[in-house]
């Protein structure tokens, strides 16, 4: 009996110890997750999270906590948020392995079923990276060539369309970029009319931002997603999802459907990404036709907005920026022959032009806050606790504003990365973050950057872009993950050309 006693005492001991320890190991942790603002009982940080701008907001509680890695905890979801360069590469960068995953959407994901693009496959596994292989292979730093024609030939569309109607730019802009996009991807020719496929992708794109933002209940409670149409209130939910959905397959699967039947036509020129990954992969035929317009979708979705809004901003910029302005353009006179548009093999003597476009890249940034990665695995940092399953955003915009990086950050200078007898040390490359970290760094980056070359260099040479007197511009943007300009007026006017 007292043996007994003494083994249920021991047994006991040893359970309450078990259970402190693990009560105290919890809590422990708990208090070691990074730093952020008190939370609310019910909304826990939602409240503390803006829709607008919320970048600035992340930068300023940084600021707050001291701590560049700070932490929203809301509807038991934990959001962690790299403010500082060298944290994005400590995490994303170095750590890779466990830091790539993708956060799950359930809206615009599960729902309306942008799943299918490899940028939303929530683990980096095989699958992913067949399609990441698949897209780099066309698209990597040394092997650009086969799409400069195509380039060219849409910057030059682009001065075409402005000088018969330049107060329509904006829309210009966006229809020279698409066009050029289904070129490359789909081969659908620039010059015949592609209203019909510019339209799919502008509602597609439309319908995914709008998915992203929209703040769904559903994306919180995912079990929301189950209540059928007939339920009182949820008609009209199901009703936008349906169409939305339908978007989105029309923009993966009309052009795609157009692309095959150019293989077929043998006046075509076969050089477009769709003709040549589904010759590229023949050995893997079974699924090869929808792999292959999973990623053409993919390249269109992260492509036309991206590039749309840059050039954009590149008007912004010129508009206020007039010393700037001059200085490409004399560089620009200096280099091609008269009365001749800029080549690719002319770029290499125009390091301005490419300082130019390096601070586009940097200033009033595109996708301020990155693409969430979501973590795989428990890890820890700077003492802090990030748990399994933590989504992360690396702040880009926080480190394009760093002060220890970029003098004057507000200000648009090109001439920060350039070479001259005064400096010493360059200012940070912003190629080294605007385009993401690690494992899932952006695939277009290449393309991004020659695109914008080519576009700048072409419309220097053709305009002079000044600001409308009368409508000084505001600097205005729209509430987006993506930061699109708000349309605004600008004068532009035929250079002596
Ligand atoms: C200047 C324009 C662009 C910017 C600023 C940009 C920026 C980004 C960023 C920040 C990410 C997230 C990286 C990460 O998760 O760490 C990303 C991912 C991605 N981008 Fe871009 N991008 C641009 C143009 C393009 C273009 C032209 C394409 C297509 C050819 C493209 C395709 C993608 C894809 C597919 C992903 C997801 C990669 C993955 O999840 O594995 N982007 N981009």
């Amino acid at each position: 009996m007292p043996l007994l006693t003494n083994v249920a005492s021991v047994f006991g001991a040893l359970s309450l110890g078990y259970l402190s320890w693990s009560i105290f190991w919890r809590l422990s942790n708990l208090q070691r997750l990074p730093p952020g603002p008190p939370k609310n009982l019910i909304f826990g940080n939602l409240l503390d999270i803006p829709k607008h701008n919320a970048w600035e907001k992340f930068q300023k509680d940084s600021c707050e906590l001291g701590s560049d890695i700070i932490c929203y905890q809301y509807f038991g979801k934990i959001l962690v948020v790299l403010n500082s360069y060298q944290a994005a590469v400590d995490l994303f960068g170095k750590k890779s392995a466990v830091y790539s995953g993708r956060p799950r959407y359930v809206m615009m994901g599960e729902l309306l079923g942008w799943n299918c693009s490899f940028s939303n496959f929530q683990e980096p596994d095989r699958l992913w990276q067949r399609h990441r292989k698949i897209l780099h292979e066309s698209f990597n730093a040394s092997d650009i060539d086969w799409f400069q024609n195509k380039q060219t030939a849409a910057a030059e569309l682009l001065v075409k369309m402005i000088r018969q109607s330049p107060q329509d730019f904006l829309e210009h802009i966006s229809r020279a970029v698409s066009s050029m996009m289904l070129d490359i991807t789909y081969g659908l020719d620039l010059s015949s009319d592609n209203d019909l496929y510019m339209d799919l992708v502008s509602e597609a794109s439309a319908s995914f931002r709008a998915a992203v933002d929209g703040g769904f209940l559903v994306d919180f409670f995912p079990i929301l997603k189950y209540i059928p149409g007939w339920v009182p209130g949820s008609a009209g939910f199901q009703l936008k999802v349906k169409e939305w959905r339908c978007s989105r397959e029309n923009m993966f699967d009309k052009p795609f459907e157009a692309a095959k039947d150019f293989l077929h036509d043998s006046l075509r020129t076969q050089n477009f990404f769709v003709s040549m990954g589904l010759h590229h992969d023949k050995a893997n035929e079974t699924d090869i036709q929808t792999v292959i317009r999973d990623i053409a979708g993919t390249i269109i979705l992260g492509s036309v907005d991206t590039m749309t809004a840059l050039l954009t901003n590149f008007f912004l910029a010129m508009m206020t920026h007039p010393e700037v302005q001059r200085r490409a353009q004399q560089e620009i006179d200096g280099v091609i022959a008269c009365n001749g548009f800029p080549k690719f093999s002319d770029l290499n003597s125009m390091p301005y032009i490419q300082a130019l476009v390096l601070e586009l890249l940097r200033w009033r940034q595109v996708v301020p806050t990155g693409i969430p990665h979501s973590l795989l695995e428990d890890d820890r940092y700077k003492g802090f606790l990030i748990p399994k399953g933590t989504i992360l955003v690396a702040n880009a915009w926080a480190m394009s504003h760093d002060e220890n990086d970029y003098n004057n950050p507000l200000e648009f200078k090109p001439e920060r990365f350039l070479a001259s007898k005064n400096r010493t040390e360059y200012e940070r490359d912003p190629r080294t973050f605007v385009f993401g970290f690690g494992r899932r760094y952006c695939p277009g980056k290449y393309i991004s950057q020659s695109t914008l070359a080519i576009f700048v260099a072409t419309i220097l040479t053709s305009f002079d872009i000044q600001p409308d007197e009368s409508h000084p511009p505001l600097f205005e943007y729209k509430s987006s993950f993506l930061r699109q300009p708000k349309a605004f007026p600008c004068k532009i006017k035929a250079r002596n050309f």
